[in-house]
This record gives C-alpha cells, sequence and structure tokens, in this order.
C-alpha cells in the first residue's frame, strides 16, 4: 500500500460495510455497561480478521490485538460503545429500535470507524512493523469506561506506547479534522447536595425549617465560587443540573436534592471547588437550621493531548486530508473519558467533522434529532489508520 492516496481508495472501497455497521449499531443502542449486542458483534468482526480478542474487559469492553510481521512499538486506538438515555425523534431507515435509547453522541460511528480501521490494517498487516491494539471501551458517558479497562490491562502486555481516538464533531465538515495540543478537555465531577429540613404545613413556615428555600440560596451562592473565587484566567463551570423538592403546593417538604457537574482544568481549582462548595452548602444550611449532606464524585481528569503526537497526527492528515482540512481547536468545558487514558500514555485525541455540506446549522449531539453525514466514516477511517501507521514507522519511542 501506497500513502497516503491508497488508504484513502481503500477506506471508500470498505466504507459500505462500515455504513452497515454503524446503522447496525445505532438501530440497537446500549447503555453504558450494558453494551452485550455491540460487543459481540465487535469481538466478532475482529475475529474474522483474525485479530487476538479478548472480551469482558472492564465490563463490556473489548480488545484486538494485530500483530505487524516485524517487531516494533505498540500503538492503541479507542472507540467508545454506549449509548444515551434519549428517546430519537428522527426518521431514518436505521432509527433506534430501542425505546428511550439513542446513540446521540455518535458513538456508533466511533465503533464502526474503528473496525474499519481494523479491516484495512490487518489487509495491510505485512506492512505493518508493531502492534496495534484495539480498545472498544463501554461507557463513556459519565461511567469511567475507559478507567475500568485500564485497571483490566488495557494499556499492558504489550505497553502501550501511544494512544489515539476520535470523536465526531457537529460543527465541522466532513473531511475536516480538528485538535489541539496540550489540554483539550475539561475534568468532570458530579455532586449531589441533599438538604434535610423539617416538613410541614405551608400556611405554618414558622414551624418548619424549608428544604426549598435554602436549597434555592445554596444554588445561588455555588455561582459565586467560579465568579468570586476561581482566577479568571482559570477555566471552571459549576452547574446544577437538578434541584428536586416537594410533591404538591402546599405542603414543605423534608428535604430538597441538588445535583449538577463541575469542570475545570487545573487540579488546583478542581480542589477549590470541591472544597468550597461543601463548605458553602453545609455552611448555608447550617445558618439556616437545616443540614446539607454532600457526595462529591471525582469523574473524569482533564483531556491533555501531548505535543508531539498532535504534530504526528497534523503531518499525517494534512498528507492524507490536505493541510487545509487539519483544523486548530479551541478548549471546550466538555469532558471526555479517554482522557485517563492520555493520563498515562502520550497521544492525541482528534475531532472528525460528520456535518453534511448543505446542512445550515449543526444537529448537536446530546440532543434526540443529532445524525451524522455518513461520508465522513471513510475519512475518519483513514485518518485513524494513517495515525496509527505514523506512528509506528516514526522514530518516537
Ligand atoms: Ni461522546
Amino acid at each position: 500500500m501506497r500513502l497516503p492516496n491508497d488508504l484513502r481508495e481503500t477506506a471508500n472501497e470498505i466504507a459500505p460495510g462500515v455504513v452497515a455497521d454503524r446503522r447496525d449499531i445505532h438501530q440497537h443502542p446500549e447503555l453504558a455497561y450494558e453494551e452485550k449486542r455491540t460487543s459481540t458483534l465487535v469481538a466478532a468482526r475482529l475475529s474474522e480478521l483474525g485479530l487476538d480478542v479478548r472480551t469482558g474487559v472492564g465490563g463490556t469492553g473489548v480488545v484486538g490485538l494485530l500483530r505487524g510481521r516485524r517487531p516494533g512499538k505498540t500503538v492503541l486506538l479507542r472507540a467508545d460503545m454506549d449509548a444515551l438515555p434519549i428517546q430519537e425523534e428522527n426518521q431514518t431507515p436505521y432509527t433506534s429500535r430501542h425505546l428511550g435509547v439513542m446513540h446521540a453522541c455518535g458513538h456508533d460511528a466511533h465503533t464502526a470507524i474503528l473496525l474499519g480501521v481494523a479491516r484495512v490494517l490487518a489487509d495491510h498487516r505485512a506492512g505493518i512493523a508493531g502492534t496495534v491494539k484495539f480498545m472498544f471501551q463501554p461507557a463513556e458517558e459519565g461511567g469511567a469506561g475507559a478507567l475500568r479497562m485500564i485497571e483490566d490491562g488495557v494499556l499492558d502486555d504489550p505497553a502501550v506506547d501511544a494512544a489515539f481516538g476520535l470523536h465526531v464533531d457537529t460543527e465541522r465538515y466532513v473531511g475536516q479534522v480538528a485538535l489541539r495540543p496540550g489540554p483539550a478537555m475539561a475534568s468532570s465531577d458530579r455532586f449531589t447536595i441533599t438538604v434535610r429540613g423539617k416538613g410541614g404545613h405551608a400556611a405554618s413556615p414558622h414551624r418548619t425549617v424549608d428544604p426549598i428555600v435554602i436549597g434555592a440560596h445554596i444554588v445561588t451562592a455555588l455561582q459565586t465560587i467560579v465568579s468570586r473565587e476561581v482566577s479568571p484566567n482559570q477555566p471552571a463551570v459549576v452547574t446544577v443540573g437538578s434541584l428536586v423538592a416537594g410533591t404538591t403546593y402546599n405542603v414543605i417538604p423534608d428535604t430538597a436534592t441538588i445535583q449538577g457537574t463541575v469542570r475545570s482544568y487545573r487540579d488546583k481549582v478542581r480542589r477549590h471547588v470541591e472544597e468550597r462548595l461543601t463548605e458553602v452548602a453545609r455552611g448555608i444550611a447550617g445558618a439556616m437550621r437545616a443540614t446539607a449532606e454532600v457526595d462529591y464524585r471525582v469523574g473524569c481528569p482533564s483531556l491533555e493531548n501531548d505535543a508531539e503526537m498532535v504534530e504526528l497526527v497534523r503531518a499525517a492528515l494534512g498528507d492524507l486530508l490536505g493541510t487545509e482540512a487539519v483544523l486548530p481547536r479551541e478548549p471546550v468545558m466538555g469532558a471526555e473519558d479517554f482522557a485517563f487514558v492520555l493520563q498515562r500514555v502520550p497521544g492525541a485525541f482528534m475531532h472528525l467533522g460528520v456535518r453534511a455540506p448543505d446542512w445550515e446549522t449543526p444537529r448537536p449531539v446530546h440532543t434526540a434529532t443529532f445524525d451524522l453525514d455518513e461520508e465522513a466514516l471513510p475519512v475518519g477511517v483513514a485518518a485513524l489508520a494513517a495515525t496509527a501507521i505514523r506512528f509506528l514507522a516514526s522514530d518516537r519511542s
């Protein structure tokens, strides 16, 4: 195979199979750690290609090992397999058949693309020096599936020298890829605050300790942590996404429950927000005769792309797609649990444009009308395959 032109051609040739896999997975979406059908399909495909396959890694994860003809380094390529609890509203031949579950974040595409990469590289085995490890992970959406696979040895035996992955990007057009060196995506933690007061008749508030009023004060005060206590130069977000209390208009309930998320880039900021969030919630509740119990769950770290690896990807994709198609990217406060992998091995995470040329507005992820232009699938296949080949051929150890 001559690179990179043949690689794009090869990816286009296998595109119908990649599209078919994507549609199959899209029609049968599965939530975090329930990806049984999907992982069975993945394992079957990898076995057909002659890879060494390990299933049940970190729950429903699958690992495929492709050994090249000659010895060399090991590169890991990763896809995520889980869907979201969203009822799909699209009417297409491949609309989700599972009630209330939808691949609304493109993980169906990520999985189909990586299976396509496995096929391309398996055919190209004779030209490969080193090993390609394919990581299909469960539970990217807040379930720390990558971490569970790491604990289950996905980065060992053989040890991984570099890791790459991609995510669909609904803003950018098909044929474009975007990435940035250094910090690219935020850390993501979640919290639950339970305010315990004393319920009673709505007409006798003096005989109660009203958790709704206290909860409202806490929600407002939490907004001052970022605005008054974190440097304006440091990105941070505190969002309350849920405030639940009471059942009817004339009863003061006993408790109120507040749930939210904290996003940041620096450990110092992350720890400060956690500490102050706890103090503010408990302090306000205490001052108003209630108690607040704070359950703070540390999630995935911020995602850090290795500068040298980003250069390698840029070079590979520049040759493949043209340098004008390889775009820079601003850091975002969204999170990505591939960060657990990049915390341990150098690598890069790229964003693949999936917007059709004639879509005037993007179709955002995590919505009931999300969709992607399937022309992007062979681009993704070629991009990841080119990256792996470039890394294995590089002198970086
Ligand atoms: Ni996603």
